[in-house]
């Protein structure tokens, strides 16, 4: 199960590397809550059934429920994984137990499930490992990236990138008018908004002719590595993960990778810190690195930990996001139009930008964003481990199981969303959705462990959409795109679009 771990990776790599201890890690390390001594035992618990009546699928000695996973004897694609969690929910209900390893895992269906979680979840909500030593560093340093101001001021920095994007698909546009890496270049574009917000520096990723040892280059290979060594690391994609017991080829040339990549960021951060010596901290608007680097009782290592889980985390999940909510205005022109003509309301010049008042502005576009994440989400769901027994689907589920819930089956059932499979953005605007819980619907996770890029990810998209469509009529000739399951959901087609200039 990777529900977005990318930060948990990076931080065990970083923790390895600084120390030369063993590549022994828990899993699951539950979390210690100091306030949980006078926990009142939920009267619940004594009536729910036992765990062991959780509706299973077969487990055995040492592979666990793995075996479902397999070629041959396997029932499920681990390439797949939403169609997987679709056939599962319908074979079994709402709740399943699987057991991969020594891990019990419970997979929900449903997103009361998701509330249980965000009540229970304790002061230092645990994914895997961390819980501590993760709020030490969040604490420190959400208060900068999640601040709308801080995130506000990287408006009109981020539509200059979005429109060098624009530049790109103009000129790489072929005869039929598509471009043939797209996907590369929204990495690319993804990683030049990511790094001019956590690096200070324009690393010049979409320009035509690109030198093999230029920095930008350099970190987009680096970063590339590290994505396909991860999934290849991480157990949901039925790994056994030797890794955490000794330094395995695979993990060795993870490192090397990141060795780039930290070589890299190292340097803009201490050029940062450098000119934050140079200028005084009381007439200059700060950005968010030196913020950061002039945040009390966090060290330089410490930032260095933040803005590297924010670069990594912050390209394949816009990048996905922007290809399938393009996908699906190429699919449905009708809505394609009618958002057009809300940025040509707001922007009816070309020269014009996107002011903060605009931005507020964008309604109809939000909402395609949103629905095209009920359809196609980065993210497959949301996990947590708890640190004492709770009540789910009427079992009593005890401390230390790893409780997943596949949203993204729930975002596309009935019983939540009216016609779930049709893209129809005007479901958020006018509020007919019935049944729908707050719980239905999250796709940047929930509670203080939620994503902490959420509103730089919303700002990106939504410049880069903006100056996308106000440009191109964006068309889809081919076959239907899904998706892989990876670390960040991926198309599992090109994204061969075509752009029509306005
Ligand atoms: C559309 C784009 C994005 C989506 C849909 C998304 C979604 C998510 C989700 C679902 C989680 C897990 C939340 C939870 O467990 O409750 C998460 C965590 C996280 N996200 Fe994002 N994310 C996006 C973009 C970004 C960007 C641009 C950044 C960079 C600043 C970022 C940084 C992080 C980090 C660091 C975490 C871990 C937070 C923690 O554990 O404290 N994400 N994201």
């Amino acid at each position: 199960m990777s529900y977005h771990n990318i930060g948990n990776i990076f931080r065990k790599c970083h923790h390895l590397k600084h120390s030369s201890q063993v590549f022994v890690l828990s899993v699951t390390r539950v979390a210690t809550v100091a306030a949980d001594i006078n926990r009142y035992e939920d009267p619940k618990l004594a009536n729910a059934k036992p765990f062991e009546q959780i509706p299973s699928i077969p487990t055995f000695p040492i592979i666990g429920s793995a075996w479902v996973y397999m070629p041959l004897i396997g029932r499920y694609s681990l390439q797949k994984q939403h169609i997987a969690d679709r056939q599962k929910y319908a074979q079994y209900g709402d709740i399943i137990r699987e057991k991969i390893g020594h891990l019990n895992i419970i997979q929900s269906y449903n997103p009361k499930t998701m509330e249980i979680l965000f009540k229970n979840e304790g002061q230092y909500p645990t994914r895997e490992e961390d819980g501590k030593e993760w709020w030490d560093l969040r604490s420190k340093t959400q208060k900068h990236i999640m601040k709308p101001k801080t995130i506000q001021a990287y408006l009109y920095p981020m539509q200059d990138v979005a429109r060098d994007l624009v530049k790109r698909i103009y000129e790489q546009r072929d005869n039929n008018k598509e471009v043939p890496e797209f996907l590369q270049d929204l990495h690319k574009w993804a990683l030049e908004s990511i790094a001019f917000v956590g690096l200070d520096t324009r690393l010049g990723c979409l320009e035509s002719n690109l030198l093999p040892e230029s920095d930008g280059l350099r970190m987009i290979n680096s970063v590339q590595t590290q994505f396909d060594l991860m999934n290849k690391l991480e157990a949901f994609a039925g790994n056994f993960q030797f890794w955490k017991y000794f330094p395995t080829p695979t993990w060795k040339k993870f490192i090397k990778a990141a060795d780039v990549f930290t070589e890299i960021a190292f340097r803009y951060i201490n050029r940062s810190l450098e000119n934050l010596k140079k200028i005084s901290v009381e007439d200059k608007e700060l950005t968010l690195l030196q913020s950061m680097l002039l945040t009390k009782g966090l060290d330089t290592s410490g930032a260095m930990v933040t803005v590297t889980d924010m670069l990594m985390a912050g390209i394949d999940t816009t990048s996905h996001t922007v290809g399938f909510l393009l996908y699906h205005l190429a699919k449905n022109p009708d809505k394609q139009q009618i958002l057009y003509e809300e940025i040509r309301k707001v922007l009816p010049n070309e020269s014009d930008k996107i002011t903060p008042t605009v931005f507020g502005e964008l309604r109809y576009l939000k909402s395609c964003l949103k629905e095209s994440m009920r359809l196609d989400p980065i993210v497959r769901g949301n996990a947590r481990t708890l640190d004492h027994d709770v009540v789910i689907s009427g079992y009593r589920v005890p401390a230390g199981t790893v409780i997943g819930v596949a949203l993204q089956v729930v975002y596309r059932d009935e019983k939540y969303f009216k016609d779930p499979n049709q893209f129809i953005p005007e479901r958020w605007i006018i509020k007919n959705e019935k049944n729908t819980t707050p719980f239905a619907f999250l796709p940047f996770g929930i509670g203080t462990r939620s994503c902490i890029g959420r509103r730089l990810a919303e700002l990106e998209v939504i410049c880069v959409s903006t100056e996308i469509i106000r440009n191109f009529k964006v068309e889809y000739h081919y076959e239907d795109i899904d998706m892989y399951t990876r670390l960040i959901n991926t198309p599992d087609r090109p994204l061969k679009f075509t752009f029509i200039e306005r």
